[in-house]
């Protein structure tokens, strides 16, 4: 079966091939014959009823420096494809909202992955307070007594923005921090929205765990363990990826959140575990399929298109 789809994604030129997961769904996609269209999302339009981008054809390589080529561009209506991965990185900001509103003009018609109304009504950071018993002490808020309250309970916190990624912005206060009054003041007038106070979970030096669902089914993970100085795991701030398995805990956390993420349209997500704490539900751009299979774990692009391939024959 040979489908036609479309990638919404960064400029191609700009990633960074050997940990972009985009970039790993497309090499698969160009393997099993599937036509692979290109666009940025300032290419995406609605005009009256229709949404089109201009498009490229595109080919992959997974060859740094020399990792894509792209044809003549053409304006394309997305009801064309069969299929359009939702791919740009937050932030998830109005731009990011504006085109899941266009998107969804097209889906399900165009199966869209992942669904864009769902993806937009679950930032990462708080889709995950639905399963409050399944992550740590959190509170979202801007408010300075409520953040009092919760450090007086819970001693050392995290303090980090709602919108952050890779890492942004990512606080520990301890008990005795005489820095707190500063940093909320510095939140305050950085942040327009609530932020995320958390209790700090020591046991971070031992990793944050990505552990990537696939239609709501368990499809790999990796550890993420951070640098010695540093409180983030991210690999972008120098987290090292390692190899793993799921605790009795991590396939009782999947097992609650599968279905829902199932029946939602969620096709491909992400949530990271600390400690057994589940800490963000990863649905707008998830990362993690390059380092599953290069630590020897399953191929999730495969995983990814068999689903996609199998719900398009029906
Ligand atoms: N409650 C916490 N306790 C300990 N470390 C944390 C906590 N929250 C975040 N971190 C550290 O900061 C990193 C980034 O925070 P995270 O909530 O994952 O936001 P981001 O979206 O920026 O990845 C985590 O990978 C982890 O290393
Ligand atoms: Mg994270």
């Amino acid at each position: 079966m040979s489908l036609k789809v479309a990638v919404q994604m960064d400029p191609i030129e700009r990633i960074n091939i050997r940990g972009d997961s985009t970039f790993a769904l497309l090499l698969e996609a160009q393997q099993r014959g599937h036509a692979v269209s290109y666009y940025t999302p300032d290419r995406l339009a609605l005009r009256g009823g229709e949404v089109f981008a201009t498009v490229q054809p595109l080919q992959v390589r997974d060859q740094l420096g020399d990792h894509f080529k792209l044809g003549e561009p053409r304006r394309a209506d997305i009801a064309e494809f069969d299929v359009v991965l939702l791919r740009q990185d937050p932030p998830f900001d109005l731009a990011y909202i504006t085109t899941t509103h266009l998107l969804e003009r097209a889906h399900p018609g165009t199966l869209v992955v992942n669904d864009p109304a769902q993806v937009r009504n679950a930032p990462e950071k708080m889709f995950v307070m639905e399963f409050p018993d399944l992550m740590p002490p959190t509170l979202i808020t801007r408010d300075l007594a409520e953040i009092k309250a919760f450090r007086a309970e819970h001693g050392d916190i995290v303090m980090k923005p709602l919108y952050g990624k890779g890492g942004e912005a990512v606080f520990r206060l301890a008990r005795e921090d005489l820095n707190f009054g500063s940093l909320y003041d510095l939140f305050a007038v950085t942040f327009r929205e609530q932020w995320v106070v958390q209790k700090f979970l020591p046991a971070v030096k031992d990793g944050d765990k990505r552990i990537i669902l696939v239609d709501g089914e368990f499809a790999g993970a990796v550890n993420r363990v951070p640098a010695p100085d540093d409180l983030r795991s991210n690999m972008v701030r120098g987290g090292t990826p390692k190899e793993t398995d799921l605790t009795t805990r991590e396939r009782e956390i999947c097992a609650r959140i599968g279905p829902p993420l199932r029946e939602r349209g969620l096709l491909f997500v992400g949530i990271d575990v600390i400690d057994g704490y589940l800490t963000e539900i990863n649905v707008t751009s998830p990362t993690g399929i390059r380092a599953v299979k290069n630590l020897g774990g399953p191929d999730v692009a495969a995983l990814i298109w068999d689903k996609i391939e199998a719900k398009r024959k029906t």
